[in-house]
């Protein structure tokens, strides 16, 4: 997929298709209104023909149409011009990618009405373009036995038109755009494959899979059973016990500097299949727990951004990976295990099994004596109740780097939302048996997981994202989202000397 930034007038632009938006009750914007003269005002005829109406998500593909330069226009409903706004480009731009999708065209121009300015500056402009454009066109490696629908033939994707004093922000953020795009799909593949394919040790043929594509800048190291019983990760051999599938602990190490800065350090919880251990979940909607390894995910595919955009950071991704079953050997609520860092854990509930492989990853962080350490988890089902599925949610001991993730999440559109987490929660962990439990009751869920983590993070700089409810879809469009990557990418892209 290429992206590019045009700048001449719309009906001057040569291409398969140009695309244009159309406001609600005809409305013409500034784009549209230019490429209704090139077409003698055929556009307005038709609209008064009632033929469009401009409703969002409504789209009409007119084949040669006299006075332009592409051979067709596609024309794309915008809604209500009074409530236009950045959501609402961003749906106009999908539906119009997805229309284009399912033709043979190969180049686009689009010239969808930009919303204004202060909504969306020329960099971040550029950088949804491509992050739309590859998520409208991404399709689930799938396995149904059917012949594969023929692949879009949309290949380039050219916008415009761009002022000659923007040309250079809105090209940044294509070329911001267009890896993230790649990034995603191998986040969104992994999400997606069954669990029967996607294990442990699949997770870590991926990692070396990204290692043998970014050569000498990305090394990466696999720890077998064997090896994490050596690093005396307690936990996560605990929740891995009940599995006929080994554990994995995956670690790599990006070095996209010289300068011998502290790296960042990014964890990501890998259960690959959570059924809930002997604390068995209900039956109804398990399969998702499929998607228990989107930190996981989203923690390679960090990786990989950052190595195809060569950024200048050092980043180490740590994955601690396994399922969680239940079986004669599994760990039983009221097993007292004991952590890397030395801090023993009675298991309540066999289900909270993240935060125990989490804890021995965040311990491991330590050793890199990193500038900070951010964890992506599928965590809680509380999370879910809190934010619903728009807003990831954010926790740490660092106001600032909680901060940093927020607004990246507000400049790309892939928002999350800081709770407060106070030693009040913590406390809501005691137990008479050991160090602590691994659950502290219904209330406030989410806070108190991060809390047990908080508990292996003291001295580092730590952030934890809960993305339990962004991660995937369910209902009909089940799938993987492909988040919080883009938040991420930002995140990264803007730190010092990137
Ligand atoms: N992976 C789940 C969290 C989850 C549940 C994410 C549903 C998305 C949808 C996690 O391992 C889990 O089971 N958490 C428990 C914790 C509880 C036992 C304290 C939960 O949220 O119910
Ligand atoms: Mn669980
Ligand atoms: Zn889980």
């Amino acid at each position: 997929m290429r992206f590019e930034a045009f700048s001449r007038k719309a009906a001057e632009q040569r291409s398969d298709c140009l695309v244009i938006g159309v406001f609600e009750r005809g409305e013409l914007g500034s784009e549209s209104l230019a490429v209704d003269r090139a077409l003698r005002r055929r556009l307005r005829e038709l609209l008064a023909r009632g033929d469009f109406s401009g409703r969002a998500g409504e789209t009409l593909l007119i084949a040669e149409p006299a006075g332009l330069r592409s051979t067709r226009l596609l024309l794309v409903g915008l809604g209500a011009k009074a409530q236009y706004n950045r959501r609402g480009w961003r749906r106009a731009l999908a539906s119009a990618i997805n229309a284009l999708a399912r033709t043979r065209i190969v180049t686009a121009a689009i010239a969808l009405e930009r919303p204004p300015a202060r909504e969306l500056d020329d960099y971040y402009f550029g950088r949804a373009v491509a992050e739309i454009s590859g998520h409208c066109l991404y399709r689930i490696n799938d396995l149904k036995s059917a012949r594969r629908p023929r692949p879009a033939s949309l290949a380039r994707v050219l916008v415009g038109p761009v002022e000659d004093l923007a040309l250079g922000a809105v090209r940044a953020g294509l070329a911001a755009g267009a890896p993230l795009a790649e990034s995603s799909a191998l986040l969104r593949d992994l999400g997606n494959l069954p669990p029967n394919v996607c294990t442990p040790r699949y997770l870590a043929a991926q990692a070396r899979e990204l290692e043998r594509t970014h050569g000498r800048r990305l090394r990466v190291r696999i720890f077998d059973q064997a090896g994490i019983r050596r690093l005396k990760m307690g936990c996560l051999l605990a929740v891995s016990r009940g599995s006929e599938e080994p554990p994995r602990f995956i670690v790599l190490e990006y070095r996209g500097t010289r300068r011998a800065r502290p790296p960042l350090v990014l964890v990501g919880k890998g259960v690959t299949f959570d059924s809930g251990g002997i604390s068995l979940k209900d039956p109804p909607a398990m399969d998702e727990m499929k998607f228990d390894m989107c930190g996981a995910a989203t923690v390679l595919a960090a990786i990989d951004y950052a190595a195809r955009r060569a950024l200048k950071i050092n980043l180490v991704g740590l994955v601690p990976a396994c399922e969680n079953l239940p079986d004669g050997r599994a760990v039983k609520p009221g097993d007292i295990i004991t952590s890397a860092s030395g801090q023993t854990v009675e298991v309540l509930n066999t289900d909270a099994e993240g935060r125990l492989i989490l804890c021995d990853a965040l311990n491991y962080a330590r050793r890199y004596a990193p500038e900070a350490v951010v964890d992506f988890a599928t965590l809680t089902g509380a999370c879910v109740v809190a934010l619903g599925s728009h807003f990831s949610g954010v926790m740490g001991n660092d106001d600032a780097l909680a901060r940093e993730l927020v607004e990246a999440g507000a400049r790309t559109d892939d928002r999350a939302w800081q709770l407060p987490l106070t030693e009040d929660y913590a406390e809501q962990l005691r137990s008479n048996f050991a160090d602590m439990a691994n659950v502290a009751g219904r209330e406030g869920g989410a806070i108190t997981a991060a809390a047990f983590l908080g508990k292996f993070t003291r001295g580092l700089k730590w952030a934890h994202m809960d993305i339990a409810g962004t991660a995937w879809t369910s209902g009909a469009a089940k799938g993987a989202t492909g988040r919080p990557l883009s938040l991420v990418a930002d995140f990264l892209s803007r730190r010092p000397g990137a």
